[in-house]
């Protein structure tokens, strides 16, 4: 830790933590320290109930009518208005929706239709895998000669933005380092060489409180698995701003995204406003379960999230600045908060297996190829005394060498 900052007492920090109520909130088994919440969050208690509801009463009894009594025909809206509170954003300009994979086609998409007459899109070549993926197949989809340029680091993205680059597309928060951009700097530096910018949220949402309106991003998008809570596979999300609301066109023009999708007109007319962004029949359980993980966040204090998210990472790194340098842990993680999310990652060698070790012992984080372990900090369902354990474990694990025994070496389909 830096050295000018003072050292946190566990015992202290979770006495004065103002969210400690929320632990209460979660569904958590017993004896896991759970560091994973960055990849998959944690079970809110309400959202059983709430998805039983939706089976037992809605869908069981209401049957079809619930489309319109249950109202879950506006559940895209609905869950959207809860996520732009805490993005900083206006209630219609959101919505859930699909996955990030497929919310970033159809952005980048629009983003370079609107900026017409330029060739390149600029991202870091450390960006999440799909987001390049999909950018790959935007360009060869729209074959007008489109290409994609990647910095090779954070520092080198102002180099590459030209008057022929049309979008900037950027992870907010670096899924393996936990690397934090300059949001509103950057896409001012991007606007005044008119780029249009994209900002994936994954990392983002749910970890710390953003300001897109006040940043003027054009658009984001986001994952509702992760800080958000939304369960495995939940719907995404997306941004768009007001001023491209009406001046775009997105390609998956689906019913949804129709003006008037019960007219059943035979062309389509998309509607003017952040619903065009939607295509097909909403995952009604998906989504109910997204709705009431987003109702818990009524009651957040994002401000008091920082701080506490802020405070777990350094108290991580504090742990295990004791004894890193003997094992060769290299922290990867920016030590400054300004420059990092929520997560706390170490390169080393044996990174799988000391992940696998772990967990066997009850420390769940995960391991991302070729050699970080991760560990991600979300301030609603984690104690400090929970993260000082968690390092403890850690440290015996490297002093014993639990993480040589063959089980921990098999690997299994996710990492
Ligand atoms: C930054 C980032 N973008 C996108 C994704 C994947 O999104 P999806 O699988 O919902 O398409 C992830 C998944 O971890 C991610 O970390």
């Amino acid at each position: 830790m830096d050295s000018t900052r003072t050292r946190i007492d566990p015992a202290e920090a979770d006495l004065s933590d103002p969210l400690r109520s929320f632990r209460d909130r979660f569904e958590l088994p017993e004896g896991v320290i759970y560091l994973d919440g960055n990849s998959l969050g944690a079970l809110p208690k309400s959202v059983r109930q709430r998805v039983l509801n939706t089976i037992d009463k809605e869908w069981g009894v209401g049957l079809i009518r619930s489309w319109n009594t249950a109202d879950w025909v506006h559940l895209p809206q609905r869950v959207g208005a809860r996520i732009a509170r805490i993005l900083g954003a206006g209630e219609e300009t959101v919505v859930a929706a699909d996955s990030t994979s497929i919310n970033l086609f159809k952005v980048l998409s629009a983003a370079l239709d609107l900026n017409p007459g330029r060739s390149k899109i600029v991202s870091e070549r450390e960006n999440f895998p799909t987001d390049l993926y999909i950018a790959a197949g935007v360009a060869k989809q729209i074959g007008k000669g489109h290409r994609l340029v990647l910095s090779d680091g954070p520092g080198d993205i102002r180099g590459l933005l030209d008057e022929d680059v049309a979008v900037l597309m950027l992870t907010h928060v670096n899924y393996r380092t936990g690397y934090r951009h300059d949001m509103a700097a950057l896409t001012r530096a991007a606007h005044d060489k008119g780029i249009l910018v994209i900002w994936d949220l994954a990392h983002t949402a749910g970890a710390m409180p953003i300001d897109l309106a006040g940043a003027d991003a054009d658009f984001a998008i986001g994952c509702g698995y992760k800080y958000l809570n939304g369960g495995p596979g939940a719907p995404a999300f997306l941004y768009v701003n007001p001023r491209h609301h009406g001046g775009f066109r997105q390609p998956l023009s689906g019913w949804f995204g129709h003006r008037s999708p019960f007219d059943f007109d035979s062309s389509y007319a998309p509607s003017d406003n952040i619903e065009q962004y939607l295509c097909g029949t909403p995952p009604v359980l998906g989504m109910v379960a997204m709705d009431e993980a987003m109702a818990l966040w009524d009651d957040v204090d994002m401000a008091a999230i920082r701080t506490k998210s802020i405070a777990l990472c350094d108290l991580f790194i504090q742990e295990v600045s004791t004894f890193a340098e003997k094992f060769a842990l290299g922290l990867v993680t920016p030590r400054e908060p300004e420059l990092r999310g929520s997560q706390v990652s170490y390169a080393c060698e044996n990174g799988y297996a000391i992940m696998q070790a772990l967990i066997a012992r009850g420390v769940i984080g995960d391991f991302r190829a070729p050699d970080i372990i991760r560990f991600g900090m979300t301030p609603l369902y984690l104690s400090f005394a929970e993260v000082e354990r968690a390092a403890a474990i850690l440290k015996d694990i490297l002093e014993t060498r639990a993480w040589e025994a063959p089980e921990f070496h098999v690997r299994g389909a996710v990492t």
